[in-house]
């Protein structure tokens, strides 16, 4: 039997994210009595629903049976998907970037960047990101005491570190942002493009708009670095070539748009978590001044509690069992890593934040070949900020209430007032 249909909406409905709440108590459900079961829902082609760790990694460790490509990557209506196809002349997804691609095509492209995001290959940054931290960190101090510690720091710390590494300008940052939370938030009237409530065929609209906003910026890279080479992301980009050949038009965009979003936004939300987590609770700041080699652990239990990436989706290419379900060659599943961060199986007590676990398996960066290429960088980030931060604050509470953002794909908190006193 399906999900209950109101099941498979709170899983669904962007609403529900702004009140995680409503989504954690869903799932809890759904691990509890059907963990691996279809969503039918009216405007919807049916999915399966993949809640628990162990079937989400089980589905990511065979990319050859579970496709990127095939359909949607993310959670998309029977007319949006239409749409998308039309405007793409046939293709599943509006953008072709690394989490759309699959096989050889895959293995080319995340070849390209991966050797310069390994531990080792970005250790040499830590000094530049140290900077950046300090500055940011000045930045909060000079609020003297309050100040929207996700709009004042975690979505400005992150975004300037990915575009040092990207090798885009300072004073285009703000385009990229606006930009990102567009293309992430569209069912958010606050961060959308048009600042409104949208209905599906006008948030289409919007994504496309957007996105060719970005592939009219990105074209200007492409000269610039072909021009120039440099040791940037984007240049790696600009002058790849796969068989002897540059990066097709769709390739070399999209992989633009990829680096220069989800190298952002999701560590901001994460860290935006974090510091949501630590001004509820005044032991942690002290255990980590005592013991700064616990901010490591820190971090990733706040990117197990906040899993900035909801989902990510698959279609399956054959038939086989999954969960003790029967997947069929077509089939759409949705990977939950919202759920999977949550598995009872896997943590005593998922609903606690804690920076004394014993191991944290946590699956928030997905797992296999398409595991979040930007994993490393991102720890690093967030581990030296915290440093940084904590060596230069005394005290920090809670000083209104928090937001998250309306969105069912990548989101976090997008308000966090806080009050705190300077060293
Ligand atoms: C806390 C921060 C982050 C989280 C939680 C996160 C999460 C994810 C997730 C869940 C995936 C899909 C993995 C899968 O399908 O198994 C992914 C892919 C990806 N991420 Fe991240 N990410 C973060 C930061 C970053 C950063 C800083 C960058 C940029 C340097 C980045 C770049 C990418 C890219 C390029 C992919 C596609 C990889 C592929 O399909 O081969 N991410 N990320």
């Amino acid at each position: 039997m399906a999900l209950a249909k109101e099941l498979a909406q709170a899983i669904i409905d962007p609403k529900s994210y702004s009140q995680r709440e409503i989504v954690d108590e869903a799932f809890r459900t759904i691990r509890a009595n059907q963990p691996l079961d279809k969503a039918e829902l009216d405007d919807m082609d049916p999915f399966w629903v993949v809640s628990r760790h162990a079937d989400i990694k089980e589905i990511e460790r065979q990319p050859d049976i579970f496709h990127n490509g095939d359909k949607s990557t993310f959670l998309s209506t029977k007319e949006a998907s239409a749409r998308v196809q039309m405007l793409t002349g046939g293709e599943p997804n509006l953008i072709r970037s690394l989490v759309s691609v699959d096989g050889k095509e895959h293995k080319d492209l995340r070849a390209i960047v991966f050797p310069h995001v390994t531990p080792k290959a970005i250790r040499p940054l830590e000094e530049a990101i140290r900077g950046i931290a300090r500055e940011f960190v000045d930045h909060m101090l000079s609020f003297d005491g309050e100040c929207d510690f996700a709009t004042d720091v975690a979505f400005l710390y992150p975004l300037r570190v990915i575009m040092t590494v990207l090798g885009v300008p300072q004073e285009d940052e703000p385009f990229m942002l606006k930009l990102t939370q567009e293309l992430f938030n569209n069912a958010d009237p606050e961060l959308n493009r048009r600042r409104a409530e949208l209905s599906p065929d006008e948030m289409l609209k919007s994504l496309w708009e957007t996105t060719m906003e970005l592939e009219n910026y990105f074209k200007a890279v492409t000269e610039k670095f072909r021009a120039n080479p440099t040791d940037h992301i984007n240049s790696l980009i600009a002058n790849a070539k796969i068989d002897g050949e540059y990066l097709n038009h769709r390739q070399m965009m999209g992989y633009y748009i990829i680096a220069a979003t989800a190298g952002h936004d999701t560590t901001s939300n994460t860290t935006a978590g974090a510091m949501w987590a630590l001004a509820e609770r005044p032991e942690l700041l002290r255990q980590m001044q005592d013991n700064p080699e616990r901010i490591n652990a820190f971090v990733e239990e706040s990117i197990r509690w906040e899993v900035p990436v909801k989902h990510f989706m698959r279609s399956a290419v054959a038939d086989c069992e999954i969960g003790g379900q029967q997947i069929k060659a077509g089939d759409w599943l949705m990977l939950s890593y919202q759920s999977g961060c949550r598995d009872e199986s896997v943590w005593a007590d998922p609903f606690e934040f804690r920076i004394d676990r014993e191991s944290n398996p946590q699956i928030a960066f997905g797992y296999g070949v398409h595991v979040c290429l930007g994993q490393h960088l991102a720890r690093m980030e967030m581990r030296i900020l915290w440093e940084e931060l904590f060596k230069r604050i005394k005290s920090v509470e809670l000083n209104g209430k928090c937001e998250r953002t309306i969105s069912n794909f990548v989101c976090g908190p997008k308000h966090v007032p806080i009050r705190f006193t300077a060293n």
